[in-house]
């Protein structure tokens, strides 16, 4: 069996940034070094995607050809990856010669089966630009709710879609002028002819995560659509078609066949060409995509059918862990507002391996995480230092000043047994949860291991121990010394490095398989250094007012979408009034209840407000708000709460509406 493992192509015009790393390519680096000690074939592919309308955007405002832009970063993307110690097999691009021709050949294949369609559609066309304008680079007023700023699809303010054509005032984001409506003849995949053979497909797939197989699975219940798969742009693969000048395909129909081109450029520098068939024409082949969430539908749906209409016999993905989002200190990362950690400038300042570490042990498998630096610090600080280094600290120091370095192998005794197939049943676990990609489980568990070491070290108290019974201490320390040995295999994966100088510290042998550590031997060791350094106070501090400076000053805002409309009659039923704040104490066992104490004017009551994070009893007494008091009475942490005081809410928290004037009871209307 052989394995193809694959990271998401990177775009070709920005910077490498922690979110990226997270969720696509580090769990792929970490899958593939652990297939390698599992004596696995497997090749991981990657490259750059350099096509598409930003990148040839950015080159327009930089006055530079489309191709500097790619090859720029190119390099910087690449000399990142060595930064963390990610390593392909092979890092392509998809504007190389090989990816054109192949990528053509693809929608000849499906073009000469029936698949694509053709359409004439309107579009906008900037005449100053002399170029049509995708959705993101028009705006305008929003024909729903009147707001500025509206996308050509979309309004950010109200939320709502709408058609293109409908946008109020339309105007080219690339240079202000009113943009045209213009005919063009686009081709479509139409995906609808592929459903059976995506049904029976995915049918399969019982074991991928939930989230990708649910989301298939809803497409297909809704019915598939045809997908449109060209351009009106010069930079790009050309359709293979005549009389399709200016046309080319889409970025998203020719970057997954870089994963392809990309292998038989592998092939090729291997001296032996067609060896990427091996691989990709070989029903054997176990396929695993890494990406994030937002890629789900390219991966599991539009690629497996663009594979399926091929004359070749291409295998199909195996599976697909596609990984939720990274935040960055509690805010989305934002590339155009510069809320990000740059790989490149991090690791300037710390180990590329701290990083690995951290993300993996904050891994975004399942939900949404967030990277922060004090987080950060406390991980490498707390974890790697205070547990691991701390552990291997103490055996290689304890079997220097009384082993001479030298912890043969001797009798153990039950405790030394239990303790080491404690950790014996943890590796196999280890290993399950590699290959079902769990990494931030796996960090987790190996760090428990040297935990379990340093307890058990505490506990047999070596250093008392020396004097009554030598040989006692002599499997204390030989069991401590192949707990560190099977962290070593354990976290290899994860930590290459750190793990590799370890190992070297310890004299062991090259590592040759995961089953290395189950292996009894006797422990030579050698000269011991710290294995990693901690991470002072003012450094988190120099980051997080980096991060602050570098970034636009406004967060982002995001507003609550518009909700249903009303008739008047609903409006006339709530009941709004003024009242004034007697007294206010905090519900116990809460952080965010207050129980106030209102006066109405013609009557007092009890309610409870969710605003104890935002205002204390003493900021609170005293004040008119704005209340609804003909809400249905409840019952909250046993205080009968009747009424409801309004608060507006955003990013710096709540604030509680105070009228301008105006005594309590008064009606708001
Ligand atoms: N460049 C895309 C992104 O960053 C990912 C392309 S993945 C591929 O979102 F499969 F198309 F290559
Ligand atoms: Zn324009």
């Amino acid at each position: 069996m052989k394995y193809i493992v694959t990271s998401a192509l990177p775009y070709a015009n920005g910077k490498l940034h922690v979110g990226h790393v997270a969720g696509a390519y580090l769990p792929a680096d970490i899958f593939v070094r652990f297939l390698r000690l599992e004596n696995q074939d497997v090749i991981y592919i990657c490259g750059t995607d350099e096509h598409g309308t930003p990148i040839s955007i950015s080159a327009g405002k930089e006055g530079i050809s489309p191709k500097e832009i790619v090859d720029r970063y190119h390099t910087l993307i690449s000399d990142a990856f060595d930064g963390i110690g990610i390593e392909f097999d092979n890092f392509s691009g998809t504007a190389r010669e090989q990816h054109h021709t192949l990528s053509q050949e693809f929608f000849t294949s499906l073009y000469e089966k029936g698949n694509i369609t053709s359409k004439t559609t309107k579009q906008f066309y900037c005449e100053h630009d002399k170029r049509f304008l995708p959705d993101r680079y028009v705006e305008g007023i929003c024909p729903k709710c009147g707001a500025e700023h509206a996308r050509g699809d979309q309004c950010d303010t109200c939320g709502q879609t709408y058609e293109t054509s409908t946008l109020k005032s339309p105007k080219c984001k690339l240079c202000g002028n009113e943009p045209i409506i213009r005919e063009t003849k686009h081709w479509f995949l139409d995906l609808s002819q592929f459903t059976d053979r995506l049904r029976d497909w995915i049918a399969g797939k019982d074991y991928w995560k939930e989230n990708v197989r649910n989301f298939m699975l809803n497409l297909l219940r809704e019915g598939l659509i045809e997908r449109s798969i060209t351009r009106d742009l010069s930079w790009g693969v050309p359709v293979p078609l005549p009389d399709t000048e200016g046309k080319v395909l889409y970025v998203w129909f020719d970057a997954p066949i870089g994963y392809i081109s990309s292998t038989i450029e592998w092939a090729e520098k291997q001296g032996d060409k067609d060896k990427w068939k091996d691989y990709w024409l070989n029903k054997d082949t176990k396929m695993v995509h890494f990406i994030g969430k937002d890629n789900i539908i390219f991966h599991a749906l539009i690629w497996p059918a663009m594979l399926m209409g091929q004359d070749k016999d291409y295998c199909l993905p195996h599976d697909i862990p596609a990984n939720e989002f990274m935040n960055l200190e509690g805010e989305k990362i934002s590339t155009s507002r510069n809320w990000a950690i740059w790989v490149d400038e991090f690791v300037q300042d710390f180990d590329g391996e701290y990083l690995r570490y951290y993300l993996a042990a904050n891994a975004p498998e399942r939900q949404d995480s967030d990277f922060g630096f004090k987080d950060f610090q406390q991980k490498i600080n707390g974890e790697l230092n205070n547990v691991l280094g701390n552990f291997a600290n103490r055996v290689f120091a304890f079997a220097k000043r009384h082993f001479d370095s030298q912890i043969l192998g001797c009798e153990l005794d039950e405790t030394c047994k239990t303790t080491l197939k404690e950790a014996d049943e943890a590796l196999h676990e280890i290993r399950k949860s590699y290959y079902e990609y769990q990494v931030k489980k796996n960090t987790k568990t190996i760090i428990d291991i040297a935990r379990l070491g340093n307890r058990f070290f505490d506990e047999r108290k070596p250093w008392a121990m020396i004097k009554e019974n030598k040989d006692q201490v002599q499997a204390t320390l030989w069991t401590c010394a192949s707990l560190l040995d099977k962290i070593s295999v354990a976290l290899t994966p994860i930590l290459p490095k750190h793990m590799q100088k370890l190992r070297d510290m310890m004299q062991l042998e090259a590592l040759n398989s995961f089953d290395d550590a189950f292996l009894s031997k006797d422990y030579i060791l050698g000269d011991f250094s710290p294995l990693f350094r901690k991470i002072e106070d003012e450094e988190i501090q120099k980051q997080i007012d980096k991060l602050h400076a570098g970034s636009a000053v406004e967060p982002e805002k995001n507003y609550d979408p518009v909700k249903d409309e009303i008739d008047f009659e609903d409006f006339m039923k709530l009941d709004l009034r003024l009242a004034k704040v007697l007294s206010a104490e905090r519900v116990p066992k809460t952080d965010k209840l207050l129980k106030l104490r209102i006066d109405l004017g013609f009557e007092e009551r009890d309610l409870v407000a969710g605003i104890a994070e935002h205002y204390k009893p003493e900021d609170i007494v005293g004040k008119i708000v704005t209340m609804v008091v003909n809400l249905q009475p409840r019952k909250i942490r046993g205080v009968l709460s009747q009424g409801m005081i309004l608060a507006a809410h955003d990013e710096s928290g709540l604030h509680v509406l105070t009228p301008d004037g105006g005594s309590p009871g008064s009606s708001v209307q």
